[in-house]
Order: C-alpha cells, then structure tokens, then sequence
C-alpha cells in the first residue's frame, strides 16, 4: 500500500486525477490530507508505515516573506515529519528527498575542476544568505536538522540529493523547473542563464534512487543523484541539434563560473544506471506536447 500525502485537497479533483490514472492506484493508493506546519498533521497516516519518503518543501517560488513561505516549511515541515516517524515504531527507513543544490553553493575558490563534489560537500550556509538564493538555503537547513534529529532519535535515514530533474510532467499544472524547461524549448533564455553550470537527472531517476536506496539494506548517508552536469552552453548546443523544429537559443550569456562535476560512484555501486539527457528531453517534450503546452511538432 501506498500513502501519499496531499497538502491542498480543496477543489483539488483536477490536481488529483493523474494519481488515480497510476496503474495499481485503486487498490494500493491511500491520500491523505497533511499540512508540513501543522504539528502531528502526519501521525496517523504515518504509524504501521515501514517505509517514509519525505518530498514535500517549497520549490524555487518568488517570495517576498522567504522566512515564513520557504525556510519555515522547508525545515519546521521537515521535524513535524519527523516527529511523526519518531512515534511510529514499525518505520524501518526515512528517505528525504534533499538537493545537489546542498552541496554545490560555495564560494568560487572553493572548487576544483580536477575533483569532482560528492556527498562529503556540504554548500555554504553564508553564501546562500549573501546572494539570498532561499531554496537551498531552504534545502540546507532542512537536511541538516534531519541528520540531527534522526541521529538523536535513533532513526536510520538516507538522503537523496537530485540535481535539475526533467522528464515527463504527469500533473496538469506545470512544476516550477518543467515551466523553466518549457520556457527554454520556446526560445527564452532568462531562467536557464542562471544555470550556468548545472547537473541533470531523469524524473524516473530520481524516483528509482528513492526506492533502491530504501530497499539496499546497506545503503546510508546521503546519495547524489545525477546523469551529468553540463554548461547552458552546451546543453543549447546539443538541444538545437536534437530537435531543430523548436526555437531553443543557441547561446548563452556566460557567467564565468567555474567548472566543476558530480562523483555519483556511490549510487552506481548499488548497481544504478541513469538515463541520458536526451532520454530527460525526449520524455519531457512529448508529455509537454501531449498535455497541449508545446504546440510545435518535433
Ligand atoms: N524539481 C527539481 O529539479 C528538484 C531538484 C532537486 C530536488 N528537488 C526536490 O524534490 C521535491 C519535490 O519537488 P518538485 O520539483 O516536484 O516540486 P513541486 O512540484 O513544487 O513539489 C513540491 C511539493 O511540496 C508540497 N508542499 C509544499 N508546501 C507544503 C506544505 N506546507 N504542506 C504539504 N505539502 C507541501 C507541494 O504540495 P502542494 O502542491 O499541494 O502545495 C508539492 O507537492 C522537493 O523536496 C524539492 O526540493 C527538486
């Protein structure tokens, strides 16, 4: 069985309905209403789980109160969760779904082209509220007090650190990074010069991490999870080749920041291939098309 948690059921039947098309749904999906600041919101459906996988947090939406619309959900949702999982005494594993944006914010002197970053690197907290870049800020603060109150409360849990995820979108409203994509394959530049340098994983991925790590009796810590990292550079180059029918831009503004990769040997040691960022685009452009946001043939 399957719980999924929804934040907002309110004349939500239209947000819901691509969970009730998932094969199986009718007989082994449960939502359930929860709200991330809303203490004990989860404890119900939480007690007799084996399994928690926390995803929920605020996702690179403009805000003018950061404080109260992302760093408080982020990390204040994150213990009500966990509290809920403290009170259950059938949890085996907690999986939270963090970001490769906690480990790839630091100061320009502080990378290596030669090294690549893995899971000992944690971003900086200052320089995240220097630029007051909130989403990993957000991602940060959340992941550590996770690794806090779980190394408190005894509780086993592992990380997954996704980089940008593209894939096909299932739900009818666009997610904040498929409506960067979608931008970017309709010729604007603004969203993705910001990316700079930038790491890329397939949505199915990101979901396969979650479960392989849960499921790896010796899977522990924190796990990135990453295909590659490309400049904008040059993933317009080989985006304008791969489907010349759309307006995708050719160059980009270059920021000079510097280079550097991901190591995911940790996760590939459990045996995890990732697909390829063709595979991210070709997945991504035909659901784009088939939900009628993308008109262009390809
Ligand atoms: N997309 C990426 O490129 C990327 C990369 C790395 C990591 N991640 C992580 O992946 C996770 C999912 O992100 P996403 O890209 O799928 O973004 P998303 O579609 O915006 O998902 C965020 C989810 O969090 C829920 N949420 C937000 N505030 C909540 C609250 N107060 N109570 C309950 N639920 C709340 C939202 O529910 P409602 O819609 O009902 O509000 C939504 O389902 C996040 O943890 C994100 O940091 C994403």
């Amino acid at each position: 069985m399957v719980i999924w948690f929804i934040h907002a059921f309110k004349g939500n039947q239209k947000k819901l309905a691509h969970l009730w098309r998932l094969d199986g749904a009718r007989e082994r999906l449960r939502l359930v209403k929860a709200d991330l600041m809303e203490e004990g919101s989860f404890d119900d459906a939480i007690l007799g789980c084996h399994g928690v996988f926390h995803s929920a947090s605020p996702v690179l939406k403009p805000s003018s109160d950061p404080k109260t619309e992302i760093l408080e959900p982020a990390v204040e949702g994150t213990l009500n969760v966990l509290r809920s999982c403290k009170k259950n005494p059938s949890l085996r594993r907690l999986v939270l779904t963090s970001s490769s944006s906690v480990v790839r914010v630091r100061p320009d002197e502080d990378f290596d082209s030669n090294i690549p970053l893995d899971e000992s690197s944690w971003s900086s907290v200052e320089l995240c509220e220097t630029l007051q870049i909130w989403y990993p800020l957000s991602k940060i603060l959340a992941e550590k007090a996770a690794w806090d109150f779980c190394k408190e409360n005894g509780i086993d849990l592992v990380t997954v650190l996704p980089s940008f995820v593209i894939g096909p979108c299932l739900p009818p409203d666009l997610c904040s990074t498929a409506s960067d994509v979608l931008g970017l394959l309709k010729g604007e530049t603004e969203k993705f010069k910001w990316h700079g340098r930038m790491g890329y994983v397939h949505i199915d991925d990101v979901a396969l991490c979650h479960i392989s790590v849960y499921e790896h009796e010796s899977a522990h810590g924190r796990y990135l999870c990453s295909s590659i990292v490309l400049d904008n550079n040059e993933l317009a180059s080989l985006l304008s080749k791969q489907y010349p029918s759309l307006p995708i831009p050719k160059r980009f503004e270059q920021l000079g920041r510097p280079r550097y990769d991901f190591d995911t040997s940790k996760l590939k040691s459990l045996g995890f291939k990732f697909k390829t960022i063709q595979e991210m685009f070709d997945d991504c452009i035909t659901s784009l098309v088939e939900q009628g946001h993308l008109t262009q043939s390809v």
